[in-house]
């Protein structure tokens, strides 16, 4: 059984449908990514699902309850989980007061209801933080500035970050862009561990193909926020309406 599912999702902003009937599935474990052209409506189907934006229409459905149109931080308690570019860090916090806030906000529920607990749940904190930040690789920088990381390294302490909440599933809305070829290296790989030891469900709007295609499970391409294509890289690679619309016609 998926895990995600959107069924006939619609985004509309005023008389323009940024997500036109949207309906797809993310199995447990998988990597789907999402592509298309600028304006497709990729971040705009992220926000629908993890509670940024309220859909116009449809539903959105996670481990088999409706989560359509829910606030952000109930997503989170649900179990998604957006990594943000590096607007979410505090930049004169330590790199592991940064990860230790994000599992602090993620328990905050049950801080309040459970007042004897706290010890405990500060405790679960700082193993979580560390966790994560050994999955980042950052555990070394831990005591370090935020705002001294260099820029590769923000990145992944975003995902730390988002890490933090132990998600079951992670949305990254292009993860390497503005990253020099070395970093995003450096992130592939990274997302490549959080496959193998995290087993996460991820769902990543990429532009750079070649990351796509050494990561990505299913690959939904999205066009005028329609789906044109829902299928694997191989298959994706030889769709000439993708090509079409996606690369003017350039091959892959
Ligand atoms: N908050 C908003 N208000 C109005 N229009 C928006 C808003 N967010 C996105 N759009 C429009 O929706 C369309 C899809 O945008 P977006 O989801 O950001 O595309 P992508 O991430 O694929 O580049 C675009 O035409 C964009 O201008
Ligand atoms: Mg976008």
């Amino acid at each position: 059984m998926s895990l995600l599912s959107t069924t006939s999702l619609v985004k509309q902003f005023g008389g323009l449908t940024a997500v036109d009937e949207v309906s797809f599935e993310v199995d447990r474990g998988e990597t789907r990514a999402v592509i298309g052209p600028n304006g497709a409506g990729k971040s705009t189907l992220i926000n629908c699902i993890t509670g940024m934006l309220e859909p116009t229409r449809g539903t959105v459905e996670f481990d088999g309850e409706d989560i359509t149109g829910v606030e952000p931080h109930d997503a989170v308690q649900r179990g998604l989980s957006k990594s943000f570019q590096t607007a979410s860090i505090f930049p004169e916090m330590s790199v592991e007061e940064n990860v230790e806030i994000a599992a602090l906000a993620a328990e905050h529920g049950s801080f309040q209801l459970n007042f004897l607990r706290k010890r405990e749940s500060f405790d679960e904190v700082h193993r979580i933080s560390e966790r994560m930040l050994d999955a980042v690789e950052l555990l070394d920088q831990r005591d370090h500035e935020a705002a001294s990381l260099p820029y590769g390294d923000k990145r992944r302490l975003e995902i730390a970050i988002a890490l933090a909440s132990e998600p079951e599933m992670l949305f990254m809305d292009e993860p390497t862009a503005g990253m020099s070829p070395g970093e995003t290296h450096a992130t592939v790989e990274l997302i490549e561990e959080l496959q193998d030891d995290l087993e996460l469900t991820i769902l990543i709007v990429e532009h750079d193909m070649e990351v796509i295609f050494r990561i990505a499970d299913r690959i939904l391409v999205l066009n005028r926020g329609r789906v044109i294509a829902d299928a694997t890289p191989e298959e994706v690679q030889g769709d000439p309406e993708v090509q079409e619309a996606y690369l003017g016609g350039v091959e892959l």
